[in-house]
């Protein structure tokens, strides 16, 4: 069955290889009937969770703040799927991307016990180097934790400047992971 995919993506470089490891998936998602939506984070006015914990109030704007996650709430809740995107930064995900991410939780806040919405997921990420154990970790305890179901992760490395990533074979994997989801 065909899916609703959500991209976060947390690179800033709109060119850059992020981008076009989410192209490529992108590509492969919809040539199977997927329908994908991309958010690029940077692009977008994102503030910082406050930890007030003072949301769940109103399922359609779920955070005390207003900004632009007022435009990725109605997307994520309809969602199947959550595709993390983002360059490796200091062994992690990308500032805008744990910003974003961080905010979800209003979402939880609006169910008992705090429940996140069961979703399936994906990582995409690029780096220059390969150092990527820190944030497998985290990202197979976020899997466990918020009782999400991962489908698959594509790790570019050995690709710094915007168009390192021409030619990789990891973009054909990015495509093959999309066009598995259906
Ligand atoms: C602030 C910053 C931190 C970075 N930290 C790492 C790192 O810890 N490990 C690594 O291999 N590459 C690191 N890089 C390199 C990027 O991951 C690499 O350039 C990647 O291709 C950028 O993806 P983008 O083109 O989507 O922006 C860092 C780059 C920046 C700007």
């Amino acid at each position: 069955m065909a899916k609703k995919i959500v991209i976060l993506n947390g690179s800033p470089r709109a060119k850059g290889n992020t981008a076009e490891l989410i192209k490529s998936f992108t590509e492969g998602a919809e040539s199977v009937g997927n329908t994908v939506t991309c958010f690029d984070l940077q692009k977008m006015d994102i503030h910082p969770c406050l930890g007030c914990c003072g949301g769940g109030k109103n399922p359609d704007s779920p955070c005390v703040q207003k900004d632009d996650m007022d435009k990725i709430y109605p997307a994520y809740k309809e969602a199947d799927m959550i595709v993390l995107a983002s360059p490796l930064y200091y062994w992690t995900i990308s500032g805008q991307l744990k910003c974003a991410f961080d905010r979800l939780f209003a979402v939880a806040e609006c169910n008992e016990n705090m429940e996140n919405p069961k979703k399936e997921c994906a990582l995409l990420m690029a780096a220059e180097g390969s150092g990527y154990e820190e944030t497998l970790y985290w990202y197979d305890r976020l899997m466990k934790h918020l009782g999400w179901t991962d489908k698959g992760r594509v790790l570019c490395g050995g690709v710094f400047n915007v168009g390192d990533i021409k030619g990789r074979k990891e973009l054909d994997a990015a495509y093959e992971l999309g066009k598995s989801l259906s």
